[in-house]
C-alpha cells in the first residue's frame, strides 16, 4: 500500500549512539609497498595508478579513511600524466615524493615534495610527472560524502561546456534577475520571503586552485616550532584559501594545517565533530584517541580523530611536522561544528558562538 515505504515509530526512542571509527595508522612501509605495486602495473586504461585508503569500519559505498574523507595514493611514473576529470567533489593534494607540473584553467605550477595545492569542484586539472623519480601524492576529497548522498558527479571525458567554477567577469556588474525580486519581510526579526531568482543565482566566490610551495611554507613553521610550551593553542598554520571565507578552509570541505610541534609538547585532551587525518612529515609522537594509545612516526598516515571522540597528541624528544586534513569548513557550513577545547571547557558551536581564546596575546609578557 505504501510502495515499500514504512513508518518508523520513534516515539520515546533514545538518540542513536554514535559508532566512532577507531583510530588507525597506515604505516610508512605499507604506503611504500603500495606505491611500488602501483608503479609496477602496466599503464591502466585510464592512465590512473590510484589506491584509496580504506578504514576497516567503512561500509561504503566507496573507500574512505574517515566517514566523509577519502585519501588516495596517486602515482605517476616519469613522463606520465593524468587526464582531466570533472568532479563536483573538491580536493586537497600533497606531493610526498618526486616532482611534477599541475596545469589548471588559470595557471600552471610546479610541485615538489610537501607542496600542497587544492582542486576546486568542476575544474579540470592535468598533473604530469616531469622528473626522473616516481611522482606520488596524497589526494584528499569529500567524495565519500557525495557518494553517500548519491550525487557524486564524475565526468572523465569532459568535452561539453560545464561550470568552470571561476567567476565570469563578463557577467559582473550586470543587472541580475533577482534584483527585480524584492525581499519581503515577515515579522520583525529577520524572516523574509524571497523569489525563485534568489535560489538559482547565489553570490559567487572566486574559487581557484592555489598552491602552497613547501619551500615558502617551511620557514614560517620555525615560528610555531619556537613557541613556548605553555602556549595553549596548536603549533600550526592553516593553508588558507580565501574562497572558503569565514569557514577558514583550504577547500570548501577541509582545512589543511601544517603543524611543527617542539619537543615535549603535550596537547590537552579535547574533541570536535570534525574528523582529522594526520600525515607525519617528520619526527614522531604519540596520541591517545578514545582511550586508545597509539604511536606514529615519519611517513605514517594516522586517522587521528574520529569526530567527537576525545583525543590528544604529543611530541617526544624531537618534535614532529604533520599535515592535518579536517572536515571543519563543512561542519561550519552545516552549523554542526561542536568544539570542546579542554574537557573542562564549555561545548561551543563554532561559527555562531564566541570562539576559543588561547593565551597567544599574553605570551612573553
Ligand atoms: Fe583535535
Amino acid at each position: 500500500m505504501n510502495n515499500g515505504i514504512t513508518l518508523v515509530d520513534l516515539s520515546g526512542a533514545p538518540a542513536r549512539e554514535q559508532a566512532f571509527w577507531p583510530t588507525v595508522v597506515l604505516r610508512k612501509a605499507a604506503i611504500e609497498t603500495e606505491i611500488e605495486r602501483l608503479a609496477s602495473l602496466g599503464s591502466p586504461a585510464d592512465g590512473r595508478r590510484v589506491a584509496s585508503v580504506n578504514h576497516p569500519m567503512n561500509t561504503g559505498p566507496v573507500p574512505a579513511y574517515a566517514p566523509g574523507i577519502d585519501v588516495q595514493i596517486i602515482v605517476l611514473k616519469p613522463g606520465e600524466r593524468s587526464e582531466p576529470v570533472l568532479r563536483n567533489s573538491s580536493r586537497v593534494d600533497m606531493c610526498i615524493r618526486g616532482s611534477g607540473v599541475v596545469r589548471t584553467d588559470s595557471k600552471v605550477f610546479e610541485v615538489e615534495k610537501f607542496d600542497v595545492w587544492n582542486t576546486p569542484s568542476m575544474q579540470p586539472q592535468v598533473v604530469e610527472n616531469n622528473g626522473d623519480d616516481l611522482f606520488v601524492r596524497l589526494s584528499y576529497s569529500n567524495a565519500p560524502l557525495l557518494e553517500r548522498l548519491e550525487v557524486h558527479y564524475v565526468n572523465d571525458k569532459p568535452q561539453v561546456i560545464e561550470s568552470s567554477g571561476v567567476v565570469d567577469d563578463t557577467v559582473k556588474g550586470q543587472r541580475r534577475a533577482r534584483d527585480a525580486s524584492k525581499p519581503i519581510p515577515i515579522g520583525s526579526d529577520g524572516a523574509q520571503l524571497l523569489g525563485y531568482e534568489w535560489l538559482v543565482d547565489i553570490d559567487p566566490v572566486d574559487s581557484r586552485a592555489l598552491h602552497w610551495p613547501w619551500k615558502e611554507v617551511a620557514p614560517h613553521l620555525e615560528t610555531v616550532y619556537g613557541m613556548d610550551l605553555g602556549y595553549t593553542g596548536r603549533h600550526l598554520y592553516v593553508l588558507y584559501n580565501p574562497a572558503t571565507e569565514r569557514r577558514i578552509g583550504t577547500s570548501p570541505s577541509f582545512f589543511a594545517t601544517i603543524a611543527k610541534l617542539p619537543p615535549g609538547k603535550v596537547d590537552k585532551p579535547h574533541r570536535h565533530t570534525s574528523a582529522a587525518i594526520n600525515y607525519i612529515m617528520w619526527g614522531h609522537g604519540k596520541s591517545v584517541v578514545n582511550g586508545e594509545k597509539i604511536e606514529w612516526s615519519e611517513g605514517d598516515l594516522h586517522f587521528s580523530a574520529p569526530g567527537w571522540s576525545i583525543h590528544n597528541h604529543a611530541s617526544r624528544e624531537q618534535g614532529f611536522i604533520a599535515l592535518t586534513i579536517q572536515d571543519h569548513p563543512l561542519h561550519i557550513a552545516n552549523e554542526s561544528l561542536l568544539w570542546q577545547e579542554t574537557l573542562k571547557s564549555p561545548i561551543l558551536k563554532l561559527g555562531t558562538d564566541y570562539g576559543v581564546q588561547t593565551n597567544l596575546g599574553s605570551l612573553g609578557e
